[in-house]
């Protein structure tokens, strides 16, 4: 797995302690993040996996950051890349080289409320109902073809960080399970195509 973050990295060490607990057959080889300050690195660190920092900061378009990331995957043979919580698009270029092999996870009931700020999104439309989606990457932002999907009720007097919570805690659930499908799936492509 090659995991791609920008943030707390929680999905990051959900994955982690899959892969530990055994419930997860797969093995991490780098964590990429795209800012000096994500703090998804102290949990590379705390686990001892290895990472790397390529900075959109240091890039001039989204071309060369996106062909960057993608060098730094190839480099070791990543066979599946997993966007735990990665605050960037990506284009083309990365998305044809990965197809069926790259996956993200979007804190809402895809198709509803894309893009960011899904979480105020699902509150500000008065949804009873919002949740979290595993799905394919695609072109379009999140629209690729849905792998999973968790339900989480919205309380009356639920705020943006307590239903955050319980997302996430469905995330947690459904991000390993997804990685697990998508796995087994291209296992059984390499084998046709032996
Ligand atoms: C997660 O809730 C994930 O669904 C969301 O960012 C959070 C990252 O949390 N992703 C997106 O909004 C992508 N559009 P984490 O850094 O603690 O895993």
């Amino acid at each position: 797995l090659g995991i791609l973050a920008s943030g707390y990295g929680n999905n990051f060490e959900c994955i982690i302690k899959s892969i530990q607990s055994k419930q997860l057959n797969a093995e991490i080889s780098i964590l990429i993040v795209n800012n000096p300050n994500c703090l998804a690195i102290k949990k590379a660190i705390k686990y001892k996996i290895p990472y790397v920092i390529i900075n959109h900061r240091d890039c001039q378009t989204r071309l060369e950051h996106d062909m960057l990331v993608l060098k730094k995957l190839e480099d070791l043979s990543v066979e599946l890349i997993v966007m735990a919580g990665w605050m960037r698009i990506v284009g083309e270029e990365l998305i044809n080289r990965y197809i069926n092999r790259l996956i993200n996870i979007h804190p809402s009931l895809l198709p509803s409320f894309k893009g960011i700020n899904a979480i105020q999104q699902a509150i500000d439309e008065r949804v009873t109902i919002t949740g979290c989606t595993v799905h394919y990457v695609q072109k379009e932002v999140d629209s690729g073809s849905i792998i999973i999907q968790a339900a989480v009720p919205i309380q009356d007097n639920d705020s943006k960080e307590t239903l955050k919570q319980r997302i996430q805690k469905m995330e947690h659930i459904i991000l390993p399970l997804a990685i697990a499908k998508v796995a087994k799936d291209i296992r059984t492509s390499f084998k046709d195509n032996k």
